[in-house]
């Protein structure tokens, strides 16, 4: 599917490698001081519940838009990531899905994009359940171009700088009650240097950084009333960060549904869409709903338009009917629907 993968006029991407520092990608903005793009999260299962589905109007809604390129919040591939880089589950649940013959010719007749388009991704937790650093390997990119999955890293894409923080690691069941689940910690372990590290590398990557949108993207949510609810780990760590360097928007899946929360003592706004395939769980937690104002249990996905002193954020179901509509400027916050 076309649109979704789409990365306007780009002449390539640029390492930067700062030492120690998170790996910092640029991504050229559309020339015309704007930028679009879609979010989708919790998706990989070789097109069922419903996967296609959104997919297709993922398709639609991004050639309306015009979108930039695709944030994936991780849980790319069900039950458990990918076996390896070989694993055939990446083209059946990515390339396969997202390029349905249809939305081919719109897309090779419309927008003539190929080797340049790319998505985000960050890992979920169901991906360290496989063989994590496969879904890092350049060799998926060789595969499909359009992957690019990296623990975390900084997406500068001008007018914004996104920042994708791998959350796993944070949350504390995985590793002192694992259940029958074993997760792939290479890379991670010793956990306590890994996440400070971590949180310093967002923390003076967010201070210096002088874009007009501050985003972070992680895959668990620091809010949420869904099955999991706000995960305490992040609400202690992460968010005292976000709230100190005027993050505008959180971005994450992990529950499967589409979410808005606002913060009550900060700019911040929770957005959760964890909705890329099965959803309906049927779970909403009442425990925390302060700053709640939409929640929506069936699947779809996000979009994101940003201009210097505007964002519009619109959440989507499986017929690409509009849920929820939320306006950002940096003057005030308005919502509806
Ligand atoms: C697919 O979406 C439709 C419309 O929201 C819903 O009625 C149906 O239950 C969904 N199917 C699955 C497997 O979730
Ligand atoms: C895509 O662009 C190339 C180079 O600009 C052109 O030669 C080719 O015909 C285009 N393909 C389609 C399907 O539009
Ligand atoms: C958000 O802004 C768009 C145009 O940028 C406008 O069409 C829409 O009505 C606005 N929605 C709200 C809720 O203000």
């Amino acid at each position: 599917m076309a649109l979704w993968f789409m990365v306007g006029i780009i002449c390539g991407l640029c390492f930067v490698c700062l030492s120690a520092e998170l790996q910092r990608l640029e991504q050229p903005g559309k020339g015309d001081g704007s930028l679009s793009f879609l979010v989708v999260g919790d998706w990989g299962r070789r097109g069922s519940f419903n996967q296609s589905r959104v997919a297709f109007q993922m398709g639609k809604i991004g050639e309306k838009l015009d979108i930039d390129f695709v944030v994936s919040t991780g849980d790319n591939f069900y039950d458990n990531g990918l076996s390896s880089e070989h694993d055939t589950a990446f083209e059946e649940s990515f390339t396969d899905v997202y390029t349905a013959n249809s939305l081919q010719k719109q897309w090779y007749s419309g927008k003539n994009m190929t080797a340049n388009s790319l998505s985000y991704a960050v890992l979920g937790n169901h991906d360290y359940r496989g063989d994590a650093e496969a879904q890092l390997s350049p060799l998926l990119r060789k595969i499909d171009s359009r992957w690019l999955c990296l623990r975390s890293f900084i997406v500068n894409a001008e007018l914004a700088e996104i920042i994708f923080v791998d959350t796993t690691p944070f949350v504390n069941t995985y590793f002192l009650d694992p259940e029958d689940h074993t997760y792939d910690w290479r890379g991670v372990t010793p956990r306590k240097p890994y996440i400070a590290n971590l949180l310093k590398d967002v923390e003076s990557a967010l201070r210096e950084s002088t874009a007009t949108w501050k985003i972070v993207v992680g895959h668990h949510a620091i809010r949420s009333v869904g099955h999991h609810g706000d995960t305490e780990e992040l609400v202690s760590h992460l968010l005292p960060i976000l709230k100190a360097n005027n993050v505008d928007f959180y971005m994450n899946g992990h529950d499967h549904c589409l979410e808005h929360i606002s913060d009550t003592d900060s700019r911040i706004q929770f957005l959760t869409s964890g909705a890329g395939s099965k959803a309906w769980r049927g779970d909403v937690k009442q425990l925390n709903r302060e700053g709640l104002s939409f929640f929506y249990d069936g699947q779809g996905f996000m979009s994101v338009q940003l201009t210097q002193s505007d964002a519009e954020i619109v959440f989507y179901d499986v017929y690409g009917n509009i849920l929820h509509r939320l306006n950002a400027s940096k003057q005030f916050l308005h919502s509806s629907m």
